[in-house]
This record gives C-alpha cells, structure tokens and sequence, in this order.
C-alpha cells in the first residue's frame, strides 16, 4: 500500500484521509497548518473536485490559505464566516484528555481563534505526538515584537511558580532574524519538558504583557484520529467516550499524491 510514502507520511495521510468524512456538503470549515493539516487540506480538495462537496474554509495560515486555492477549495475569512462547524488541525503534542500543545509551525494564535470559534475540533496526528504529560514538545507563545526581551524575562520570572520541570525560554529564529508570525509577532518557545498544570499555565501566561497568545490548547479539542504507518486509523471522540479503529484503503496512483510539495 506505501510503496512511497513513508511510515510516518502514511500515518498523516490516512489520519487525514479519516478527518475529512467527518465533513459533510454545507459546512464552514477551519482549516489547519502545518504537514498533517496539508494532507488534510489535499484530501479535502479531492472529495471537492471528485464529489463536488460544496463547504468554505477558514485557513489558519498564509501557507494554508495558498494550499486550499491550489486545492481548489472556497475560502474566506473568519470575520466572514463568523462561525464555523468544524476545524481539522494537526498538533504537536495531545494527552488523554485530548489538551494539546500547538504551534511547532508558528501558527498558534490564528489556529486558536479558529478552534475556538468552531462547534467542534478535530486533530490530526501520527502515534508520535500522543503523551502523558504535556511538555517535552516545546511551548511556543506568541509575542508582540515591542519589548521582546522584557516579555521574556516577565515569563522566565514566572515559570518556577508554574508546575513545570525547565523554565528556560528561546526566541525562535529564521536564519539570523526573528521568527514573524502571519501576524507580524514573534515566537517564544517554553522549554518545560513537564507540565503539570496545562490549564493553570495557559491562563497565568495570557496575563503577562506582550504575550499575545500561548499554544495550549485547553478543553477546545473533540475528536483526536490517530494515524498508523500501517494505514490503520484511531478515531477517539473525548465527548463520547468512543475508541473506533478503521483500516484506510488507498492507491497511491490517486491524484492527491500528484503535487507532494509540503
Ligand atoms: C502549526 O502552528 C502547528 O500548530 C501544527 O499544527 C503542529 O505544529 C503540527 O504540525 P505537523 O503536522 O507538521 O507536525
């Protein structure tokens, strides 16, 4: 089945490949960033072009917005929309109670006001970013340029008092420069490798000056679909305490594997 892909491409695509039934003709969708969310995004032009599905997306992301036009996929703004059914998002880290720790591709606070703003959320992932404890992943925070080094310091201050192991902080870069953000801002990422109290330290860090927003995800996440190199899939809906495992049957001579740029 996965003479090309790799395991771990195969466990994205088919977790994608699951999301996307969950989306019915009518829907407003938000729409997510990085490589899971991009399979997720070419599933969703397929089903576009091959059953005509008429939905709107609300892309998380400059990057997004460019692959679901490629795609063929209507997309709009979230002023627009104003409300959305649905968002599928991938993640870097998700734990038991489907909390998650998000914006390893920089995109945290418009993949959080889109979530947020969506009757339900759907993440996406390979096995690998399951958890017990969030935190090994870096948390990234979103920070206004205007007295960076300052805002990093107020964090760093707080950390200790937070139930988390590390409290060391790093400015993401892009080559010599800052990071900026679609939103003109830069990212701090939270080296904690332990947090204890994810819904605690989201709410003490919004209160810091100049973070504009951080990557915990808290109580917005629904349904978490699982991918596997094998092409078995996850489905784990928080709400209905429901575990279903499917198997994903597909050819790789499909026309979804025909623009592999991401
Ligand atoms: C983007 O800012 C992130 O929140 C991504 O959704 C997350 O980093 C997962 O990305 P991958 O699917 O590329 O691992």
């Amino acid at each position: 089945m996965s003479g090309q892909l790799s395991p771990i491409d195969t466990a994205k695509f088919v977790a994608a490949k699951r999301a996307v039934e969950f989306v019915e003709d009518g829907m407003k969708l938000g729409l997510g960033t990085g490589s899971t969310a991009a399979w997720m995004v070419r599933c969703l032009g397929e089903r576009v072009r091959e059953e005509g599905l008429k939905i709107i997306g609300v892309p998380t992301s400059s990057r997004t917005a460019e692959l679901a036009r490629q795609q063929g996929i209507t997309i709009t703004s979230l002023d627009e929309a104003k409300w959305l059914d649905l968002t599928i998002d991938g993640a870097d880290e998700f734990d038991s109670e489907l909390n998650l720790i998000k914006g390893g591709g920089a995109a945290l606070l418009q993949e959080k006001i889109v979530a947020t703003a969506s009757d339900q959320m759907i993440v996406i992932s390979d096995v690998s970013k399951r958890v017990d404890t969030l935190g090994a992943f870096p948390l990234p925070i979103e920070i206004i340029p205007f007295g960076w080094q300052t805002t990093k310091a107020l964090v760093e201050e707080l950390l200790p008092s937070m139930e988390v192991l590390g409290t060391t902080t790093t400015l993401r870069m892009n080559g010599d420069a800052p990071l900026m953000t679609d939103e003109g801002n830069h990212i701090l990422d939270l080296h904690l490798r332990s947090i204890g109290n994810a819904r605690q330290l989201a709410l003490v860090l919004n209160q810091v000056p100049g973070v504009v927003e951080n990557g915990l995800f808290v109580d917005i996440c629904d349904v978490v679909v699982i991918g596997h190199g094998d092409g078995k899939v996850d489905v784990h809906d928080i709400n209905e305490g429901t575990h279903v495992t499917d198997q994903i049957e597909f050819a790789e001579s499909d026309n979804i594997f025909s623009d592999l740029a991401d």
